[in-house]
């Protein structure tokens, strides 16, 4: 099997170094990946949002089939583009991937087939504001429509926020065209978890629980990132939850989308809350998250391009999904000044140390520089480690991260504490 990675982040290394782990894989290409995917991968320059040429490249490298890491080529139609010429990928085809592109729409149809999220109104024009703004009291949670890189969610703390905040957004000013319209919705109490399946429209696997820090700092201050590490532990939900989460969240998603004449196929990322009230969703996502894939993939066991073949191939092999009985936590390494502007170019020293340590560095903004590694990009690394024991993973990644230095480097220090407390009840 010969299979080609689109994306140039940590998710797609991770993707890579496990596809080439895979027993019946000849193969791994990564457009355009990055210093650490080119160890695993064959890299190839390429513009992932120009789909005739992703679907040129696909064709030409006669892969078996393509997995598409970001959210970008999904929501711009590649999948669509790919089955138009008989190309088989894992993802969702564009109507579909509005459950990840269009906040309202989200939500429009998780209203319609009952599934639990937050209590909602849509803001169009400033005069909504003043019909909606105080419905759902506060703090109140206040969402661009359209995709936002992370940055499109403001969580208002009072009513001057909330307004001052829906006037920026809706007049462009926030995130430009994708705030044109917003969601304001219930704020919602409890804990976050990341509930992943993969699916060939019909049937699907359901991935362990990871939890995301998307703060940039410590005890969850600080500016929302990309994400700032994550951990894998089956432990997040009880069987109880998860029952819930599948027949009420997962199963009723995909019912939706499969009466649309077009079934989900790919990644369905499930964020949720874990509230008082059960657990509700916070957001769909339609492709894998970023880190999660970082430990999802470091503590699997099964194949993953026999998984993501049958996935692609409309015959899903869920038997393939399997995981080791641990916990695996991985800490990302950022550059100074991220989630904002930050420098590039600084010499990054001791990843082969910290993997003699037994961790797997996972590269996301790294490029080569005169024979060494250097910094290209805000979230950097992610040092990822197993353990039997949620603690024992968390000191196995950071006595990793201990090796590595760059001029700047920043990281927390809690990834997966949250974890442990819960352990202990
Ligand atoms: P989203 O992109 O919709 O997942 O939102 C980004 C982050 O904002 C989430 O991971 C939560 O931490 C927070 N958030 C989103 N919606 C709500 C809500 N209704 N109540 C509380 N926090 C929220
Ligand atoms: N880690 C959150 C995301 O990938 O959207």
């Amino acid at each position: 099997m010969k299979i080609l990675v689109i994306g140039s982040g940590g998710r797609e290394h991770a993707l890579a170094w496990k596809l080439r782990q895979s027993e019946g894989v000849q193969a791994v290409y990564c457009v355009p990946g990055n210093a650490g995917a080119a160890i695993d991968a064959s890299c190839i320059p390429g513009d992932i949002l120009s789909l005739p040429e992703m679907a040129n490249l696909a064709e030409s490298l006669k892969v078996s089939f393509t997995v598409v890491g970001p959210e970008a080529p999904l929501a711009a139609g590649i999948v669509d583009a790919f089955a138009a010429r008989g190309l088989a990928v894992v993802g969702p085809v564009r109507s579909a991937a509005r459950l990840e592109s269009s906040k309202i729409f989200a939500k429009e149809f998780m209203r319609q087939h009952r599934i639990p999220t937050a209590d909602f109104a849509v803001l169009e024009k400033p005069a909504d504001i003043d019909d909606h703004i105080g419905r759902f009291g506060f703090p109140v949670a206040l969402k661009a429509d359209g995709l936002a890189a992370g940055k499109g969610v403001v969580l208002a703390k009072n009513e001057t926020e909330a307004r001052a905040t829906a006037t920026t957004m809706l007049a462009g000013e926030v995130v430009g065209p994708a705030g044109r319209r917003l969601v304001v919705e219930q704020f919602l109490r409890g804990e976050e978890t990341s509930f992943i399946v993969l699916t060939d429209g019909r049937d699907f696997c359901i991935f362990p629980p990871t939890q995301d820090h998307k703060a940039a700092f410590d005890n969850d201050q600080g500016p929302n990132t990309g994400g700032m590490g994550a951990y894998c532990d089956p432990d997040i939900l009880t069987d109880e939850i998860r029952e819930t989460v599948i027949s009420r969240v997962v199963e009723p998603t995909l019912e939706g989308v499969r009466a649309t004449g077009q079934p989900f196929q790919g990644f369905l990322y499930v964020g949720l809350m874990l509230t008082g009230d059960g657990p509700m969703v916070l957001e769909f996502n339609v492709r894998l998250g970023d880190p999660e894939t970082q430990p999802l993939v470091h503590g699997m066991t099964g194949n993953l391009a026999q998984l993501l073949a049958s996935a692609a191939e409309g015959r899903l092999d869920a038997g393939a999904g399997e995981w080791k009985a641990g916990k695996t936590t991985c800490v990302v390494l950022t550059s100074e000044g991220y989630p904002g502007s930050y420098p590039k170019g600084r010499i990054i020293t001791g990843i082969d140390r910290a993997e003699a340590c037994g961790a797997k560095v996972f590269h996301a903004g790294t490029r080569f520089h005169q024979g060494q590694i250097a910094t290209a990009g805000g979230r950097v690394l992610g040092v990822t480690a197993g353990g039997d024991t949620l603690a024992e993973s968390m000191e196995n990644a950071y006595s990793a991260v201990k090796e590595i230095h760059f001029d700047g480097m920043h990281f927390r220090r809690d990834i997966g504490k949250k974890g442990l407390s819960r352990a202990r009840l």
